[in-house]
């Protein structure tokens, strides 16, 4: 019974996914988040051709059964490095100080970004899925080359917070007026900023289609102009930014 819910919710979600016209979906097999056997980018994937769900995409991150409460029909258990995950900390973050902010609760990372780290830490098992393993030519982030610009393995004491509340009440609380909240739908549910503030993990046309314009990998937002994707994003909370030249491996 449990499993026909499932299955019901997860064709239910497929209907309502109708990826934009110019855009690159997690279906394309040139999309970095496919990692089914099928894949065409030459990166990660799964390599055993004889594994029952190696040539499925979606698996990866779902499954129509047998889901935990993680996330939609998530099929990936916490990150190992769950209870040991860095805080983004500097002299002037005002959120780390303020109650309502909920910063640095037990449960860090939580919401999306919590499964984003489930492959992203470097440490949990690409492949490890709730109900199977499926071989991979990289079996955790940190076997993925890296370049001078690259390197999938992110570290949150050098990326901009997430897991924190954004709301008028947090607002208040700061001083200087420099953030405001934005007007974009760029917090989850309850209102907190997560990495999929700045990134969605199905979409890829920023590489696909605005290779040249800049947009950053799995970009959320694409501008009129493709070009100031990047600005108007930081644009919708900051006043004024400070522009890192990278996100995830420089302190701001
Ligand atoms: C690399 C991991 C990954 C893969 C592969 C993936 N998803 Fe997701 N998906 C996510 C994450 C993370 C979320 C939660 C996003 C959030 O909470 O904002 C999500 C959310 C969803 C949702 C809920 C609505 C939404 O867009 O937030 C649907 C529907 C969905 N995915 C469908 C699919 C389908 C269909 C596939 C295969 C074609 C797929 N996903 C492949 C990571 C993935
Ligand atoms: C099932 C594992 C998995 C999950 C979950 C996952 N990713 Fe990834 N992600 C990957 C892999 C694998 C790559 C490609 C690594 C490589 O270069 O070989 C990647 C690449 C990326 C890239 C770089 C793409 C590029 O073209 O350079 C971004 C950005 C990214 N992921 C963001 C996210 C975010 C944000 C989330 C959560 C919303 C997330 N990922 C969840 C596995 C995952
Ligand atoms: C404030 C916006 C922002 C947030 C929040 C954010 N990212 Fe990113 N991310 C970027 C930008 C911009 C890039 C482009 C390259 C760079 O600056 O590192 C990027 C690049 C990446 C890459 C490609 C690796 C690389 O070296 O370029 C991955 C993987 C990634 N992000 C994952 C995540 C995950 C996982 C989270 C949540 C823990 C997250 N991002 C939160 C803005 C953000
Ligand atoms: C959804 C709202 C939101 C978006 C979008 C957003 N930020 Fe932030 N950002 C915040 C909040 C809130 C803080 C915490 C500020 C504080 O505590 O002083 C923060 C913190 C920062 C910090 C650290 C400030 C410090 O004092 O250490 C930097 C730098 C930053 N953001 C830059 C960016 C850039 C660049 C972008 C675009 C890629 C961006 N932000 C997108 C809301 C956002």
């Amino acid at each position: 019974m449990i499993r026909r819910v499932g299955v019901a919710l997860l064709t239910g979600l497929l209907m309502l996914w109708v990826p934009l016209a110019q855009s690159r979906p997690v279906s394309d097999p040139d999309n970095p988040h496919n990692l089914s056997i099928g894949a065409t980018h030459g990166r990660t994937q799964a390599t055993d051709n004889t594994q029952f769900g190696a040539n499925e995409i979606c698996i990866f991150c779902h499954t129509p059964h047998s889901a935990t409460a993680l996330g939609p029909l998530w099929n990936r258990a916490a990150p190992d490095m769950m209870g040991s995950f860095p805080l983004y900390n500097s002299a002037s973050l005002q959120i780390k100080n303020i109650a309502a902010a909920q910063y640095n609760t037990t449960d860090y990372p939580n919401g999306a970004s919590k499964l984003c780290l489930s492959c992203h830490d470097g440490v949990t098992g690409i492949g490890t899925l709730l109900d199977r393993t499926i071989t991979m030519n990289h079996e955790t982030m940190s076997d993925v080359d890296t370049t001078a610009t690259f390197d999938p393995v992110i570290d949150l004491a050098q990326t901009h917070p997430v897991s924190f509340v954004l709301n008028q009440t947090v607002l208040d609380a700061m001083t200087g007026g420099k953030v405001h909240l934005p007007t974009l739908d760029l917090r989850d549910s309850q209102d907190r900023v997560q990495c999929t503030t700045c990134h969605n993990p199905h979409d890829d046309s920023a590489e696909a289609v605005y290779n040249t314009a800049g947009v950053p990998p799995f970009w959320r937002h694409i501008a009129a102009d493709p070009a100031d994707s990047y600005d108007e994003l930081c644009l919708e909370c900051h006043g004024i930014f400070r522009s890192p030249s990278d996100h995830h491996t420089d302190d701001f």
